[in-house]
């Protein structure tokens, strides 16, 4: 399931490349999809914030604040549609704003920036699972972030065809009664695709958090406008690439999945993030 390679990223444009040993992991092996081992995604987000004393953190889709609320900062804003709160979301934090909007509308309307008094350190993407609209969410952000800054993408590792239909509800009814029971990734794993088609520039980290990976990307260009320019080329692009477990196991060939491990100890953290 896991095997020792050195995880030299090939392609020469890609900035930063980590050049020491870690263990690649595949979530799918022969074709049988394979459970995450790495720290849980909040707990990972958590270490990060605290480790790059991140000052300023986005939240697109909050839910009930769960990792929200574990994230210390001085500002911090949170974006849902439907907030079903049930935690302190102040913990750690100095200043915290609440949106209860769609991302594209809180992005057209909201100057973020303004709110947060800088650009953002820390976003964490965890909004509607279709892949049309993290690449949104995604492009809207970094737009609003510097060169350090750090986006965080969730869901963008499915382990099982049970989570990844685009519609919620059918993720549901077939996870019903399995071990995934409830969960749902989308499609949203194309981003990634799209990141390493569209923009090598960006250094894209993907990291074996549970339950469905964290994908960290950084090296961050806020004047880059390919995404936004070319945005339904793309969609139309990858809206016909098959959303099947097929798909991902060719898709996670050609990229490492780290343990996460590899950016929570403080040497290896700033062979890959800058510093
Ligand atoms: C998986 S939950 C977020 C969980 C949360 N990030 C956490 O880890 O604790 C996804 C959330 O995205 C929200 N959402 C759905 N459509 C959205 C949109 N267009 N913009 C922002 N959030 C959206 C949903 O209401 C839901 O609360």
């Amino acid at each position: 399931m896991i095997t020792e390679v050195l995880a030299r990223d090939t392609a020469a444009e890609r900035p930063e490349a980590p050049v020491h040993p870690v263990e690649v992991i595949s979530p799918i092996l022969a074709g049988h999809p394979t459970e995450l081992g790495g720290e849980y995604y909040v707990t990972v987000l958590k270490k990060l914030a605290k480790t790059r004393s991140v000052k300023r953190y986005l939240e697109v889709g909050v839910c009930k604040g769960d990792c929200f609320s574990q994230i210390a900062c001085d500002r911090a804003i949170g974006v849902d549609p439907a907030f079903q709160l049930s935690q302190n979301v102040t913990s750690g934090k100095k200043d915290v704003r609440l949106f209860q909007m769609p991302s594209d509308a809180f992005f057209d309307e909201v100057d973020v920036k303004e709110a947060l008094g800088g650009p953002i350190d820390l976003a964490f993407l965890d909004g509607l699972h279709q892949f049309e609209y993290l690449l949104r969410d995604f492009y809207n952000t970094e737009r609003l972030c510097a060169p350090r800054s750090l986006i965080a993408m969730h869901d963008c590792l499915p382990v099982g065809d049970t989570m990844m239909p685009r519609s919620i509800s059918d993720a549901l009814r077939l996870s019903r009664g399995t071990r995934h029971e409830g969960w749902w990734t989308g499609d949203v794993w194309k981003v990634v695709a799209i990141l390493r088609k569209y923009r090598p520039d960006l250094r894209v980290i993907c990291l074996d958090a549970p339950p469905t990976g964290l994908v960290f990307v950084t090296n961050l260009d806020p004047d880059n406008a390919t995404l936004s320019r070319d945005y339904c080329r793309i969609v139309d692009e990858f809206a016909a690439v098959p959303n099947t477990l097929q798909s991902v196991a060719e898709f996670y060939g050609t990229l490492p999945i780290l343990p996460t491990s590899a950016i929570l100890t403080g040497f290896d953290h700033s062979l890959y993030f800058r510093a």
